[in-house]
């Protein structure tokens, strides 16, 4: 019991550790994955503040952002907050190195998102609009294209000191599992840290992610290697540790609706009050008004997320159904209140 204990304690220190990625310094070893529909700057910024490291935004389509370069519509999807986050990383997708160059060129000449932390490419994505046009987790299947991507991106992102980083799944399915010889590739045309969702593209996000393939991914590369999938507390991360030996954990669904699992993990004192609790949603949704400008839009918008904060509350049914209803801050924060 005591030898667990102070194995705890010791994960714990590891986990302030800062990580150096050339002349970047992330400053612990905790990652929020990125979510598409959570993982907003105004999400991310309340996970920071929290404690984690390195968040990433969601995927964002280079070919996109090649078609807008003065990111008229998808500035609310790269939005970054340099103030306020951590280190940040803007996560592109898509099939075409020449995109890809593109868009990185326009968003590190871009006033505001020239400070980001680090480019991210998506080569983990399992959905079928995605994969369909070679993107996502069908790179995985086309190492070559991986590596011209890669290769795009560095060779911008170098000129700008950015660090770029690739997030990857075990493979497309069980009989073609990849992930070490692919992350080697990807280190050798210049990928700085690597995430492995330890997981196949076939299973999407049931199954157990299958840690072992993180270990092996870690053997293979002597870049950082993110532990990524069915993460949730420290225990769970102690487990993942002890097993693969990686250099950070990314943690992605147990942070919906739930930003201070990262004080948690950190910090074996912090516990969550219900104050606090109601603090940091009226904060998130206020600064959600703020940002959309339209108060109704925001909540219909923050639905899924408010809802996810419920989780594990005493009549969490009933407030949903009541949420699914409302129109109004003034509306929100009563049903919460009556939790
Ligand atoms: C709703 C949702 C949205 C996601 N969006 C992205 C994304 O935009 N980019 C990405 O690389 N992964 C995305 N992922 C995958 C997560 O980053 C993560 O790899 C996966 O959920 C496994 O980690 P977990 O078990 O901690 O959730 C998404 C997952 C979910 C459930």
């Amino acid at each position: 019991m005591q030898k667990n204990v102070l194995d705890i304690n010791t994960i714990r220190n590891f986990l302030q550790t800062p990580l150096e990625i050339g002349d970047l310094i992330i400053k612990n070893r905790m990652a929020l994955a990125p979510l598409a529909g959570t993982s907003e700057v105004i999400f991310r910024s309340i996970c920071s503040e929290y404690g984690v490291g390195l968040t990433t935004t969601e995927l964002v389509s280079a070919r996109g952002i090649c078609y807008d370069p003065e990111l008229k519509r998808n500035y609310q999807y790269l939005a970054i907050d340099p103030d306020n986050e951590n280190t940040v990383a803007i996560q592109l997708f898509g099939h075409d190195p020449a995109d890809f160059k593109r868009a990185t060129e326009i968003i590190l000449q871009h006033p505001i998102l020239q400070q980001v932390s680090m480019l991210d490419i998506n080569m983990g994505c399992p959905m079928k609009k995605v994969v369909k046009t070679g993107a996502g987790s069908a790179l995985m299947k086309s190492p070559d294209s991986a590596q011209r991507i890669v290769e795009a991106v560095v060779n911008v992102a170098d000129q700008y000191k950015k660090p770029v980083s690739v997030k990857i799944r075990s493979g497309w399915d069980q009989d073609s599992i990849n992930a070490p010889e692919f992350a080697k590739l990807m280190e050798d045309v210049g990928a700085k840290l690597i995430t492995v969702h330890a997981r196949t593209r076939n299973q999407m996000y049931s199954g157990q992610a299958d840690w072992n393939v993180i270990k092996h991914v870690v053997k293979q590369v002597s870049i950082p290697v993110y532990g990524n999938g069915d993460l949730t507390d420290i225990d769970s991360i102690f487990r993942m540790y002890q097993q693969t030996n990686c250099s950070g954990f990314a943690i992605g669904r147990a942070a919906q609706g739930n930003p201070w699992v990262f004080a948690e993990i950190l910090n074996p004192n912090f516990e969550l009050k219900n104050q606090e609790w109601l603090e940091v949603i009226d904060r998130h949704v206020s600064d959600m008004i703020e940002k959309l400008s339209n108060e109704e839009t925001a909540i219909s918008k923050m639905r899924a997320q408010l809802s996810a904060y419920l989780k594990g509350k005493r009549n969490a049914s009933k407030a949903r159904h009541q949420i699914m209803q409302c129109t109004t801050k003034s509306q929100l924060l009563e049903i919460l209140h009556s939790i």
